[in-house]
């Protein structure tokens, strides 16, 4: 009798008592851990991110007039299965082949001239080819993220240009285009991260890019432009006295003059994007085509503002994958001053990479698809 009957209602009181603070500190521990973790891990990484330049404006998206905003449904799929992730395309307009580096290391080549369209393994480059443009001589010079820039011969021998500049080597060469006078121009899109890691340069907002030069008579390698947030797509002016590069990270590409009263220094062009420019091309007929891998949506807006949370989602990213928003992708047609003239886009479109217009068609390319598109400009709804 000495014991008594405990209450079996009474440690249900405890146990309500205490169950309301798991909700809080569960959430809560589950982000404080992995921070301290990352604390180490990405300061091994050196993954340090910083606010982007006080200009740089987060709200401001340009108009464009002319908007085709489904263009997936009017699209034509062609070497469907046989182009993984064709990144960028040059076209070889007197023998009608269109030239697209693969994610296996294979520069390939559609016939245009026949309406079957064969793809054909042209040369086989290695590594990840990326930009991709013809020189005066019939060459194919390739930007190879991993290894640097190279160059196919019509006879299909590879050779090595360059891989690094005032000491500093590339990790991610990306765009290329070729002067009528041989020179070649490219970017290295970061000396700090490669291809796999190209988000993490992105999100860290520290300009990493170069722009530079490749003179094949010497085998001079020339920075040209230093400090570009992730230096991507290039092309020459028609009339050979500049050239357009352009900024993923910031939305925007600029000019560069060759020559000119103004040589050697750079310039606006187009700039508050509604996406984030990639490869940028000349159509031989007064226009640019400007692909912007993924478009500018709130995510990314917010992302971009705070560097903490870039420093949350990086280090999230170690233990649970987030996928980036690469939707509303599209490719913007702007003129030779820059005015942006027609955006075509899709909800749907992922990661387009180039955009080419040959004829009527504009053509475009995908790191994750494994065909090319195009669609008939002559078709597409308003
Ligand atoms: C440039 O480099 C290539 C390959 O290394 C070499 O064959 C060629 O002789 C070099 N040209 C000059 C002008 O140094």
């Amino acid at each position: 009798m000495a014991v008594p009957n405990p209450s079996p209602a009474a440690p249900a009181p405890n146990r309500t008592r205490r169950r309301p603070s798991w909700p809080i500190i569960g959430p809560l521990l589950l982000i404080l851990v992995p921070i301290v973790i990352s604390v180490v891990v990405n300061d091994l990484n050196g993954f340090d991110p910083v606010p982007l330049p006080a200009d740089y404006s987060f709200s401001a998206s340009l108009a464009v007039a002319e908007r085709h905003d489904r263009i997936l449904a009017s699209s034509k799929r062609v070497g469907d299965g046989r182009l993984p992730g064709p990144e960028d395309l040059a076209y070889d307009k007197a023998r009608g082949f269109l030239y697209t580096g693969c994610g296996d290391g294979w520069i390939r080549r559609v016939s245009l001239m026949d309406e079957k369209m064969e793809v054909e393994d042209w040369a086989y480059v290695g590594g990840r080819p990326l930009g991709v443009a013809l020189g005066p001589g019939g060459d194919l010079v390739v930007a190879e993220s991993n290894n640097g820039l190279m160059t196919v011969k019509p006879d299909q021998t590879v050779a090595m240009l360059t891989d690094e500049a005032d000491g500093l080597r590339f990790r991610l060469t990306d765009g290329v285009d070729v002067a009528s006078d041989g020179l070649i121009y490219f970017t290295d899109a970061s000396y700090k991260f490669n291809l796999d890691t190209h988000i993490l340069d992105i999100l860290e907002g520290r300009p990493h890019g170069r722009l530079m030069s490749f003179d094949s008579s010497t085998n001079q390698t020339s920075v040209l432009v230093r400090d570009l947030y992730f230096a991507n797509g290039v092309s020459l002016s028609p009339d050979q006295r500049s050239l357009i590069f352009c900024e993923t990270t910031l939305r925007r590409c600029r000019r560069y003059h060759i020559q000119g009263e103004k040589r050697g220094t750079v310039d606006e062009f187009i700039q508050n994007l509604p996406g984030f420019p990639d490869n940028i091309r000349y159509d031989g007929e007064g226009h640019y085509w400007i692909a912007l891998a993924a478009g500018k949506t709130p995510e990314w807006d917010v992302l971009l503002k705070y560097p903490f949370l870039r420093k949350l989602m990086v280090t999230i990213d170690k233990f649970v994958k987030i996928p980036y928003s690469q939707r509303d992708s599209g490719i913007l047609k702007v003129d030779l001053d820059g005015q942006p003239l027609a955006l075509f886009s899709d909800p749907g479109l992922t990661l387009a990479t180039s955009g080419l217009k040959i004829g009527k068609h504009l053509w475009y390319g995908s790191l994750v698809k494994d065909y090319l598109s195009r669609i008939d400009l002559t078709q597409a709804d308003q």
